[in-house]
């Protein structure tokens, strides 16, 4: 099929829920993407952040297919090899004590509230928990994901919403401290916000967020659905504070573009929440991509991404200050390592900007606010960022 067709069938075929670019992607090799007609394009977006090893990787490929090949799903009526190895590398990684596997970031969510509901229920016997969530933040989009989701555009289509989500200002540790009381079961937060417009937490709101927590028994929830897994230099961004969540979601990066997402809890919780027949998932936690999450995990470490990200943190955040530098367009940076933002003058508008980068053959994406989000594969090398300099300059 030609592109113009491909493009054509699914509109008119899916349900119209996407805004999608007019390109259709056919293959990958490191860095790059290459569409239907063969033209490359350097990629800044990771397919929303998870293709942290890029595209094209040969050792990734040869360990899924075995894996394709010997089994792909039982259910969790029974055990696997790859689910206990996966479980056991994420407690490594996060610090945590017990997992759940899910098939995608809102359903890490939806267990992590539910994980906190049911903390509060054997605590009080009560039905009536309150969830403090952020403005401007982002936790999917299922109901309870939703829920918690505090930009008004993706709730209002769907009330009634989950009972009980209240909002306070991100990075505003009065406003959360205001809205603790007896019911509160947990506080919900991403240690870097994303789709918000990235926003990194200060270490003084997330120690704070974390003292609030412990005096008055609330469970600490961080999403690192989109800055865990070595985006910002560390397994996960908590892990830069002397800060412990009591649970943690994670997705998008944790399984090497396969459909899974976990959360991870501390055994102080896992003892007191959920029982035997409290939650569960046809698909969560099977071979395939149980085993993409311990190659992930795995991978990680032997080509120390992790070091990767701090070393060429620098100088990606020294390409985008003296793009702010050069164009009245652009007012600020913001982000953490390989998770950063640009954020533009009302004059310009974002959707613009990434449109044009990507008929010059560069992705980028959209963060709310008018931003600029970049989250390039955590193979980027410094000759990537000089291309994307280059392209997004010509552009502002
Ligand atoms: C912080 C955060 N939480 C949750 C989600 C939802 O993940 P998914 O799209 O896999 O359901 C996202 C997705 O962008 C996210 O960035």
């Amino acid at each position: 099929m030609t592109s113009d067709e491909i493009m054509k069938k699914a509109d008119e075929d899916l349900i119209a829920v996407y805004n999608r670019f007019p390109v259709v992607f056919s293959g990958g090799e490191g860095m790059y993407l290459f569409d239907n007609d063969g033209k490359r394009y350097l990629d800044f977006a990771s397919g929303i952040g998870v293709n942290a090893f890029g595209y094209g990787d040969k050792e990734i490929a040869k360990e899924l297919s075995m894996q394709l090949g010997t089994l792909v799903h039982v259910s969790n009526l029974y055990y696997t090899e790859p689910l206990s190895k996966a479980a056991e590398a994420v407690k490594e990684i996060s610090g945590l004590d017990r997992v759940f596997f899910t098939n995608s970031g809102a359903e890490a969510v939806e267990g992590a509230l539910k994980t906190a509901k049911r903390y509060y229920f054997n605590k009080t016997g009560k039905n009536d928990a309150k969830v403090i969530a952020m403005n401007s933040s982002f936790h999917g989009r299922t109901i309870g994901a939703v829920s918690v989701t505090g930009t008004d555009a993706y709730r209002s289509p769907f009330y009634p919403l989950m009972e009980g989500a209240v909002f306070a200002d991100y990075n505003d540790l009065s406003s959360v401290e205001k809205l603790i009381d007896a019911r509160t079961c947990a506080i919900i937060m991403e240690t870097v916000q994303g789709e918000g417009g990235i926003h990194p937490a200060t270490a003084e709101f997330i120690k704070g967020i974390r003292r609030l927590c412990d005096e008055h028994d609330i469970l600490l929830v961080l999403d690192e659905i989109q800055c865990g897994m070595c985006r910002t230099g560390e397994f996960f961004a908590f892990q830069k504070y002397d800060v412990k969540p009591d649970i943690l979601t994670s997705a998008k990066a944790l399984g090497l573009g396969l459909p899974v997402g976990a959360f991870i809890v501390s055994e102080r919780v896992a003892k007191n929440s959920l029982k035997p027949g409290d939650h569960g998932s046809t698909y969560g936690g099977n071979p395939l991509c149980t085993s993409a999450v311990s190659l992930s995990i795995r991978l990680m470490k032997e080509r120390r991404v992790r070091e990767h990200v701090k070393e060429l943190t620098p100088y990606f955040e020294e390409t985008l200050d003296r793009i702010v530098e050069g164009s009245d367009k652009v007012k600020e940076r913001r982000g953490e390592g390989f998770m950063q933002g640009l954020l533009l003058d009302e004059n310009v508008k974002a959707r613009d900007i990434v449109s044009a980068a990507l008929s010059k053959g560069l992705i980028l994406l959209t963060a709310e606010g008018n931003v600029i989000r970049m989250l390039p594969p955590l193979i980027a090398e410094k000759e990537d960022f000089d291309r994307m300099n280059e392209i997004l300059s010509s552009l502002l």
